[in-house]
């Protein structure tokens, strides 16, 4: 059995959260031995700072240095670690969320993103490489559908209580990291039945071998 790293993204209310442990389930029953985890969070330090990034007011830059401080945690702690064990490492959001909600939901500076991205995740052991998802499947929802699913959740963090135009811009930030590394990406159609959803993840992972 061969370890991964798969990301899972979208904007609010597209439902990625629903299928992520049905994809556990049916992983571990393939054998393999699955990690669960999330961003911002996945280690004791990062779930605090994700409490911070949610609910407290802050200006853009500490935003998007909370939530690299946050991955730089969960990477070196968790997420390598894990990988190297040969694991499957099952991620609800990774570094595609912070160009799509600080990058272009926010009209934050890409290219200190950018600059965050490569000291954050170069590897370690091969400073020139830098850590990525293997495969991110993105689910990709009409903002419109997702603010109605939204609207309906009580307690919205500070990205939840966004309007429409952010979570318009959130999705077209998440089309161009798609457009620019079309091998990682597979669009899902999040509109779709529940089980039809499922089928087109299942599809993505037999594809890669998982
Ligand atoms: P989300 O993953 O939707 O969790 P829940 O299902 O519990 O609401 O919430 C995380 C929020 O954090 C989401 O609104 C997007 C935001 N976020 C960023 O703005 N940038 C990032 O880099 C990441 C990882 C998340």
């Amino acid at each position: 059995m061969t370890g991964g790293f798969i990301s899972f993204e979208g904007i609010d209310g597209a439902g990625k959260s629903t299928h992520i442990e049905a994809i556990a389930e049916r992983l571990r029953e393939r054998g393999h031995i699955v990690l669960r985890s999330r961003e911002p969070g996945g280690t004791p330090l990062a779930e605090t700072l994700r409490e911070l990034v949610l609910h407290r007011p802050m200006d853009a830059l500490t935003e998007a240095l909370l939530i690299f401080a946050a991955r730089r945690d969960h990477l070196l702690t968790t997420i390598e670690p894990a990988l190297a064990r040969g694991e499957l490492v099952l991620c609800d959001r990774f570094t595609d969320a912070s160009f799509a909600y600080q990058g272009a939901g926010r009209g934050f500076d890409l290219a200190v993103l950018r600059a965050l991205e490569s000291w954050v995740q170069s590897n370690p052991s091969n400073p020139g490489e830098l850590r990525q998802p293997h495969l991110t499947l993105w689910f990709d929802l009409d903002p419109a559908i997702a603010a109605e699913r939204v609207a309906r959740a009580r307690d919205k963090d500070r990205f939840e209580q966004q309007d429409l135009a952010f979570f318009t811009r959130v999705r077209d930030g998440y089309l161009a990291r798609l457009a620019a590394e079309p091998a990682r990406f597979v669009r899902i159609d999040a509109d779709a039945a529940r089980e039809v959803v499922g089928a087109q993840i299942d599809a993505a992972l037999r594809a890669r071998g998982w």
